[in-house]
């Protein structure tokens, strides 16, 4: 099923008089369980493209239909609705609120919802779970390595099971042992919950995990390329 559709998109910024042309005409479609990556030189409109369809900003031209709402003609309480009911993200800088706990800031991303106090326990216990969290529950977050940190906001954008995962360059603040770390775990949610996976990378550690990878340049697609070997299919 596609879930991720972009159609002719053009992102504009003004600058001083004139405008930059982050995105020129993007058309891309994703499908439901795909593990997929954008990649390109710095200032090529990855994170541009990432906030689109992550429904925190608009196209200035074109379309983009993400889990079958159109992202031009949401009101800010519909994106928001959609961002909380569809989509998880993860991002480069963590976002953790490093004087709570492991299970409170997971926790955070439900407290919207109004679930009653034990479906909430279950479900941040199962969410630290799938990241190997389950016994740093009570940990303060300030007292985190690097690598658990990046696992804690992985917990939070999968608590409430979203349908499409977006993660900005999310190995960025990662050696490589943790980097390798959580893209297996980001796999491993993408086939067990069929989650669809949308990176920003630059980072080749991470782009061998992806099944597809998609190549931006001055704000156009330049390739879009499907892995179907990796190296140790070999
Ligand atoms: N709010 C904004 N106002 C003006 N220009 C912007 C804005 N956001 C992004 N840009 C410009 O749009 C271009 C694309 O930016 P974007 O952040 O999407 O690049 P990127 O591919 O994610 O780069 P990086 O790899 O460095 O993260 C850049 O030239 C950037 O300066
Ligand atoms: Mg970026």
């Amino acid at each position: 099923m596609k879930i991720i559709s972009v159609e002719n998109v053009v992102k504009c910024f003004p600058v001083g008089d004139g405008k930059f042309t982050a995105l020129d005409h993007i058309s891309l479609d994703f499908f439901t369980g795909e593990f997929a990556g954008l990649v390109g030189p710095s200032g090529s409109g990855k994170t541009t493209l990432l906030n689109i369809i992550g429904s925190l900003d608009k196209p200035s031209k074109g379309k983009a239909q993400v889990a079958g709402k159109d992202i031009e003609a949401l009101t800010h309480k519909q994106a928001a609705q959609l961002r909380n009911h569809s989509i998880g993200f993860i991002f480069q800088v963590f976002n953790l609120l490093p004087v709570y706990t492991v299970f409170e800031n997971v926790e955070f991303a439900l407290l919207l919802q109004k679930k009653p106090w034990h479906e909430r326990k279950k479900a941040v216990m199962d969410a630290l779970e799938w990241v190997g969290l389950e016994n740093m529950a009570d940990k303060k977050i300030s007292k985190l390595s690097g690598g658990e940190s990046q696992r804690v906001a992985i917990a939070r954008a999968m608590v409430k099971r979203p349908r499409i995962m977006l993660a900005d360059e999310p190995s960025a603040n990662l050696d490589a042992k943790n980097t390798h770390s959580i893209m297996e775990t980001m796999k491993t949610l993408n086939q067990e919950f069929k989650t669809t996976f949308l990176f920003s990378t630059h980072d080749e550690k991470v782009m061998q995990y992806l099944d597809r990878i998609i190549h931006l340049e001055d704000g156009k697609v330049v390739k879009d390329e499907i892995i179907t070997s990796r190296k140790e299919d070999f």
